[in-house]
């Protein structure tokens, strides 16, 4: 499966950084949420084009079968919001929360379900809707729970996935952008719960 890559150094400009604002314009392309500073980084026409071509992957590869889309809270509510507006195939949606504890930037290595809206897989093709996949802790352990209930088949999606941190056993298999590992906001991803809203995404600005 071809996926967008975005490897970028701290150091590679971002052409929006470069366009001189003038007094008409505000410029959008660095924001600060809480004492961090982050720069624009990937596009929301980006990120439409991205979902449309997952949602035509999930539409053609489950081929007009009933597919229970179960969506990770909290980062993932834009996410699923447009691909299920894009795919065409007969299914329900269920919510699911997972929480790891620690540091705002960090995965803690402790993840725990906290909410699930309760429907019984057993027998149904899942697909797990997550925004990003980090080191795969936090979808690890939603699959394991996931698959307690005995799905006829369960895969993952994932807007982002950083294959560089990404350690176990669980690969996702529809991906929308592969990133080096760094911190991103926007389009449901946070920092410290600012930053969801942002229709396009943005990396930490480390210098
Ligand atoms: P994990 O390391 O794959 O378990 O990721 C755990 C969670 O950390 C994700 O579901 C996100 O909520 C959050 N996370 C990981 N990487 C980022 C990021 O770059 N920006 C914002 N949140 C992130
Ligand atoms: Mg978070």
């Amino acid at each position: 499966m071809k996926t967008h890559s975005i490897f970028l150094s701290a150091q590679r400009p971002f052409p929006e950084a470069h366009t001189k604002p003038n007094a008409m314009t505000i410029d959008t392309s660095v924001i600060q949420l809480h004492d961090k500073q982050f720069k624009k980084l990937v596009t929301r026409d980006q990120i439409a084009h991205a979902v449309r071509r997952l949602a035509a992957q999930i539409t053609q590869d489950y081929n007009g079968n009933e597919v229970v889309f179960v969506v990770v809270l909290k980062g993932s509510f834009l996410f699923a919001a447009d691909l299920l507006r894009e795919v065409t195939l007969p299914c329900t949606v269920e919510f699911i929360r997972a929480e790891s504890y620690g540091a705002l930037m960090h995965s803690s290595g402790t993840v725990s379900i906290t909410h699930y809206t309760g429907q019984d897989l057993a027998g149904k093709h899942v697909v797990i809707l997550e925004d990003i996949v980090d080191t795969g802790l936090t979808v690890r352990r939603i699959v394991t729970h996931l698959q307690n209930m005995n799905p006829m088949s369960l895969a993952i999606a994932t807007l982002f996935f950083k294959p560089d941190v990404c350690r176990g056993t669980v690969e996702p298999k529809y991906v929308g952008f592969e990133i080096s590992p760094l911190f991103i906001v926007g389009y449901g991803l946070d920092y410290n719960e600012l930053g969801r809203n942002l229709a396009d995404v943005y990396v930490l600005h480390t210098s």
